[in-house]
């Protein structure tokens, strides 16, 4: 009785999602997570001392380079890299000098873990890889991890494909499991997250993002994650996403840290930025990030000839219509912050704001996350549509893919309306999506997944163009 008393109360809640109620599961910020239909599997297991675990792979410009980063339990100065070209194991190539160091996460138990990147070579481009990662003990002996895993380099041709999502949480990671086919499929070159994940790692001294970091080993072990990072990323500095994604190549792009970075991939010059700045952040540390930002955008619209396209990626969104709560100030005082800065009560103006960089340097499009739901713009700038089509678009418009899934459920749309001009699409239900580009085209699709996680269906589906 009981059990068919909480089978009708799981079928209550996944019906209450599927018909994109509000709500929330448990497993979100400072809470345990559970296993559900969305998370299942032994990634959770009891690994040895030196036994690699929480293994992804980010990728330089035109994927010349792979960087693995993984983790231990215990200390080791010993990792190594092993790929090869797939089928062709003789051709195996072995790395070890690699970044070895201890990540302490700031909570009372000061938990640590061992983080280690390694960097293949220069890459052959159009070959599918194999790799795995092991470490070594103090008498040379190599523990690998299990599986092996793969990616590809950039192909012939003009055609780049990748997967765009946001907001992932531990519990009812509904695009997970589509996430970890598309992974394997080779169809698709990198994946991009738009910030938001494990909500949160920092949870439970840190315990909780060792825990996600495992969960998504089967997707971003197998394709080049190339993500921003989030407000749930804040703790301590934002140092959970310092030290665990900081494979990302933000030294090849004269960032600092993580937080910021760059990287071409045939027609596309693709900018990971933090918008957390105003939010998270302090006012000097706003101003670094705008900065670099403005440096790397003139930069890029030196090669604009070759690379037409010019993506941010960013966490919160600039434009959303959405609302969760009475005193959700995320798509009014939020979104007005993140264009045009924060206000300074003294002198009346806004300072700080990406908005205006955006037109300056006419990017494209802008990816983004945060609002647990899809949302498609027009082309706008300062709040005013530019044109009602995307073939030689005078702004950018906004990309807002947040619907991965996470304890939130998703957030609902007013159903009545009115909405501002500005928007053009919106989908409370979950889903992700992909983009491909070439030269004069981005073709932009959407796709829901019913709530049992199967069950895809074309939500959005956008071309792009330009001359
Ligand atoms: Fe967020």
């Amino acid at each position: 009785m009981r059990k068919a008393l909480s089978i009708f109360i799981l079928v209550l809640v996944f019906c209450n999602d599927f018909v994109f109620g509000t709500g929330q599961l448990d497993g979100g910020p400072g809470q345990l997570w559970k296993y559900d239909e969305f998370n299942g599997g032994d990634w959770n297991r009891t690994y040895g001392a030196i036994e690699p675990q929480q293994i992804h792979i980010s990728i330089s410009s035109e994927s010349e380079y792979a960087k693995v980063q993984f983790a231990t339990a215990a200390k080791t100065e010993n990792a190594i890299l092993k790929y090869w070209p797939k089928n062709e194991a003789h051709k195996t190539i072995q790395i070890k000098d690699g970044e070895n160091w201890a990540f302490v996460d700031n909570g009372t138990a000061q938990h640590t873990i061992y983080l280690h990147n390694v960097q293949t070579k220069k890459l052959k481009p159009a070959t599918v890889f194999q790799y795995q990662v092991g470490a070594a003990d103090q008498r040379g002996h190599v523990t690998w991890n299990k599986a092996t895993f793969e990616f590809h380099t950039a192909r012939k041709g003009h055609t780049v494909n990748f997967v765009a999502t946001a907001d992932i949480g531990l519990v009812n990671a509904v695009a997970v499991p589509v996430l970890k086919r598309l992974a394997a499929s080779h169809k698709y070159d990198f994946l991009t997250l738009s910030g938001d994940q494990a909500y949160d790692m920092a949870d439970f001294n840190g315990t909780k993002g060792d825990e996600y970091m495992r969960f998504v080993e089967s997707v971003f072990a197998n394709i080049p994650f190339m993500g921003g990072v989030g407000n749930h990323e804040s703790a301590y500095n934002f140092s959970h996403w310092k030290n665990r994604f900081n494979n990302v190549p933000y030294k090849k792009s004269g960032f600092d840290n993580p937080m910021q970075y760059s990287f071409n991939y045939k027609s596309l010059h693709i900018v990971s930025w933090s918008s957390e700045g105003n939010f998270e952040g302090s006012r000097a540390e706003m101003e670094t990030s705008l900065n670099w930002l403005e440096e790397d955008l003139k930069e890029a619209n030196k090669h604009r000839e070759k690379r037409p396209w010019v993506i941010v990626l960013g966490h919160r969104p600039l434009y959303c219509t959405s609302f969760a709560a009475a005193n959700d100030t995320s798509c009014t005082a939020d979104t007005t912050t993140l264009r045009d800065g924060l206000l300074n009560t003294t002198t009346g103006v806004r300072t700080g704001g990406v908005e205006a960089i955006f037109d300056k340097y006419k990017i494209d499009m802008y990816l983004c996350g945060h609002r647990h739901n899809f949302e498609r713009t027009y082309p706008v700038m300062k709040g005013k549509v530019t044109s009602k089509s995307y073939h030689n678009a005078p702004s950018p418009f906004q990309y807002l893919v947040g619907n991965a899934g996470n304890f939130e459920l998703t957030i609902p749309f007013n159903t009545t309306g009115p909405f501002p001009d500005w928007s053009a699409a919106r989908y409370s239900g979950y889903g992700y999506s992909t983009v491909m580009a070439t030269k004069h085209q981005l073709e932009l699709t959407h796709y829901g997944i019913t709530n049992n996680g199967t069950g895809h269906k074309i939500i959005d589906h956008l071309i792009v163009t330009k001359d």
